[in-house]
């Protein structure tokens, strides 16, 4: 079992989710009021999205630590929601448990050293390993069900993350708040960063759930996710 996936973005009319020259006063409104119209019992990001979140303190790691299995930790605290990080190499760093009112996991390869699974006990981080070298996000949704019964998961981005999820066939929907702006920054990320090039890989179709207008000129976009890409249209 694993949960149902709803990836969630503040777009602009090309695709760009940096909001550095978009200039509007209060952005992060756009993005997280509707967010919030979405129940969910989690939300995941990718390590760079969650760095804006987790410590801004350098902490040096005590590399003398004793070897600690690489085994998942779910650690005991109240919370029933949670904030899940995409982090690999374990390059995120923690002062608390918590992302406002949500227990932190940390997704994790082997790659990561006692050091650091230390560093996330001490603050009574939990943690998942989803592969030795590579993640499987299959099998990292399937522990979140299972360890934290994460039934519905919201993919808050960037677009590597919400790439990867998409690449792997794993979305079930789409949540597109769609800025009223061209920003034209090339190379700045997009909604989807998947794979340079154009490889094997068919595009992702959508069917329109819903479409609302807010805010004025933004529109809200639901989209469901055509698993079989098959049907021409
Ligand atoms: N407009 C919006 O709605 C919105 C929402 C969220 C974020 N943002 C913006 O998006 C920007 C960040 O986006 P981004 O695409 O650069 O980064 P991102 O998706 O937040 O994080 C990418 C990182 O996550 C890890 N990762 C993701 N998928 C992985 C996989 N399948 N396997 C292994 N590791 C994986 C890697 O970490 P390592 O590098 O450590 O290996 C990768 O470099 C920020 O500026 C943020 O403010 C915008």
């Amino acid at each position: 079992m694993k949960p149902y996936v709803i990836c969630h973005m503040l777009g602009s009319v090309d695709g760009r989710i940096k909001q550095n020259i978009w200039g509007f006063k209060d952005h992060h409104k756009y993005f997280e009021e509707t967010a919030e119209k979405i129940q969910a019992d989690a939300w995941l990001v990718g390590r760079v999205t969650m760095q804006e979140f987790s410590s801004k303190q350098t902490y040096s790691l005590t590399h003398e630590t004793t070897a600690i299995p690489k085994e998942d930790f779910v650690a005991k605290q109240p919370a029933k929601t949670y904030a899940v990080v995409i982090d690999p190499s374990g390059k995120c760093f923690w002062d608390t448990n918590m992302v406002s009112t949500e227990h932190v996991i940390e997704v994790l390869t082997e790659k990561v050293s006692s050091a650091y699974l230390a560093h996330l006990q001490s603050k009574n981080v939990s943690y998942v390993f989803g592969g030795k070298q590579e993640l499987n996000l299959e099998l990292v949704l399937q522990k979140l069900y299972k360890l934290f019964n994460i039934q519905v998961l919201r993919i808050d981005g960037g677009g590597h993350v919400n790439g990867s999820f998409l690449e792997a066939g794993l979305l079930d929907e789409f949540s597109l708040v769609l800025a009223p702006v061209a920003d034209g920054t090339i190379g700045s990320p997009t909604v989807f960063e998947a794979e340079e090039g154009y490889g094997n890989r068919k595009a992702t179709h959508f069917t329109i759930k819903s479409v609302e207008r807010i805010y004025d000129d933004f529109l809200w976009i639901r989209y469901q996710v055509v698993k079989d890409n098959t049907t021409s249209r």
